[in-house]
């Protein structure tokens, strides 16, 4: 079966309770429920994970891109500076979509900017906990015209 890593980067696991009216009330031990659930039901396993640091981040996508068929990330802030998170990114040879609760290109001029995208297959911003659950569907067989 294949696995997607699900990521998650700095302060996501205070969702819940984090600025809700941005990010919602879901927590993220629920969307990583929400997303093993699609996962299972498309045939896909999930194995997630989440750390408040950059190097811990990079550690596990080392550690584990090469039984992955795919990475789902949401990066947190590092997506507007991490530059050795986007070296790491750039490094693996699977695809990867980066997800973000919020519509950056909606918020403040400094979370525009994303250093990550240009590395990523592709984006998925401001659909909240659905962008998630709708990322997972990339990875089965039919990626239609991706
Ligand atoms: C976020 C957007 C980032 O700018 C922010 O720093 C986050 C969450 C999102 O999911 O909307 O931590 O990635």
């Amino acid at each position: 079966m294949k696995t997607i890593l699900l990521v998650n980067g700095p302060n996501l696991n205070l969702l819940g309770t984090r600025e809700p009216d941005i990010y919602g009330r879901t927590t993220l031990p629920e969307i990583e429920a929400a997303v093993a659930e699609e996962a299972r039901r498309l045939g896909l396993a999930i194995k997630a994970f989440q750390s408040n640091h950059e190097g811990g981040i990079i550690d596990f996508i080392q550690r584990e891109y090469r039984e992955a068929a795919g990475i789902i990330i949401n990066p947190g802030a590092l997506t507007h500076y991490a530059y050795s998170l986007r070296d790491c990114l750039a490094g693996v040879n699977i695809p990867i979509v980066e997800v973000h609760l919020s519509n950056i290109q909606k918020r403040e001029e400094w979370r525009k900017k994303t250093v990550l995208t240009e590395v990523c297959t592709g984006l998925i911003s401001g659909l909240g906990v659905k962008g998630y659950v709708m990322a997972v569907g990339y990875f089965t067989d039919d990626r239609g015209h991706g």
